[in-house]
């Protein structure tokens, strides 16, 4: 499965100056269930927004173009082939791509499921989630979680290619 997993406002925003814009400590649950012991790819930008600290308990691969950085305790590669062929090398593990924007209009090809939190309200931001061609995915699963502030308001949709 190389699936994608993020969260975004319903204006689209999906990180702000390197991180994201909220606290929501529930799709932080869901998101670890989703990438815990999977291949969990992300772009160079958003693992430096994680203070370059491996998240724990799952293979952390950086996409980088930078033939000299570093991520101590994360596999680092260079290109989308090479991520989708250490993909293919551990076929016991999902490819769960995390984001950021960039890296999710890289693979917007590829992937096969889609996880996203979507939440009811606008938030400003820097960052928007690319578009994605949503005709070629149907919604399979979908559940309202309320929130003390409606703008909080989030509901888990789980989307998988169409056949
Ligand atoms: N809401 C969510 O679910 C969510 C999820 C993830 C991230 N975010 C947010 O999104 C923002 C970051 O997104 P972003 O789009 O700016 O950056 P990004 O996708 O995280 O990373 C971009 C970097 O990835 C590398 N890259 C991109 N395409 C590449 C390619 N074809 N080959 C090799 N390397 C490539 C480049 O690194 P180099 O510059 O090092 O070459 C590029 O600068 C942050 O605010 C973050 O918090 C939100």
């Amino acid at each position: 499965m190389i699936a994608y997993v993020w969260a975004q406002a319903s204006n689209g925003t999906i990180g702000r100056d390197g991180t994201l814009p909220w606290h929501l400590p529930d799709d932080l649950q869901f998101f670890k269930q989703k990438t815990l012991g999977q291949l969990t790819l992300m772009g160079r930008t958003t693992y430096d927004g994680l203070r370059k600290r491996p998240l724990p308990n799952r293979t952390n691969v950086v996409l980088t173009r930078r033939l000299d950085y570093t991520a101590p305790g994360a596999v680092v590669v260079h290109s989308k082939a090479e991520a989708l062929a250490l993909a293919a090398a551990h076929p016991e593990q999902d490819l769960m791509i995390v984001g950021g924007a960039q890296v999710f209009t890289l693979f917007a090809d590829v992937v096969d499921t889609l996880y996203v939190t979507r939440l009811a309200g606008e938030v400003s931001g820097d960052v928007v989630m690319p578009p994605l061609d949503w005709d070629a995915f149907e919604r399979v699963s979908a559940r309202l979680v309320p929130n003390d502030d409606p703008a909080l308001a989030h509901t888990f949709e789980t989307w998988q290619r169409r056949n």
